[in-house]
């Protein structure tokens, strides 16, 4: 009995450490990563993103009207009502918000991959279709550059 417990403990101390180790490889590399890119800049966010987070495509529904409202992990603030944009303190508040998808200097970021046409290299399904067909496209590329540490 005893030494079944012991067998038990020491084969728990392995899974956790197994588990921190697994936990701690990627943050590494990410922070290796970001360090050699830039981090995301605000003003250009305020000035470039936000605006195609507005702008109506072709065939599509805008992404402030689902991202306000739904439960992905891409979350934009609500607009107030009759308001065409977003205020500072908004976009400030944006600007925490988009974190959860975009990583500094990581081009795979879900913001610059889950809109993206999968024959472009972009993800296989999202619930707001393939709002950009090629990485030719000029709100893409802002959303690409915005990752990839772009300033105004
Ligand atoms: C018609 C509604 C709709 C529109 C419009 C829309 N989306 Fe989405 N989006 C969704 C839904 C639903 C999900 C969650 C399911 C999924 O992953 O597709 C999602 C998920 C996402 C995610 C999170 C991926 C993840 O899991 O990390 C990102 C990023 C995203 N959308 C970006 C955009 C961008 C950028 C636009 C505008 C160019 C946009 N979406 C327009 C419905 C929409």
């Amino acid at each position: 009995m005893h030494r079944v417990n012991r067998t038990g403990a020491s084969a728990m101390a392995v899974a956790a450490c197994v588990l921190l180790a697994a936990a701690g490889a990627p943050r590494q590399a990410q922070s290796q990563g970001a360090a050699a890119a830039a981090s995301l800049n605000y003003d250009f966010f305020k000035s470039k993103v936000e605006p195609v987070f507005l702008e109506k495509r072709e065939g599509h529904t805008r992404c402030v009207i689902c991202h306000t409202t739904n439960n992905a992990p891409f979350h934009l603030v609500p607009l107030a009502p009759n308001a065409t944009s977003w205020n500072e303190e908004q976009s400030r508040q944006n600007f925490d918000l988009i974190q959860r998808v975009a990583a500094a200097g990581v081009p795979d970021s879900p913001l610059v991959k889950h809109p993206l046409a999968e024959e472009a290299g972009g993800d296989a399904h999202h619930g707001g279709g393939q709002q950009f067909t090629s990485q030719q496209d000029p709100d893409w590329q802002i959303l690409k550059a915005f990752v990839m540490g772009a300033k105004p």
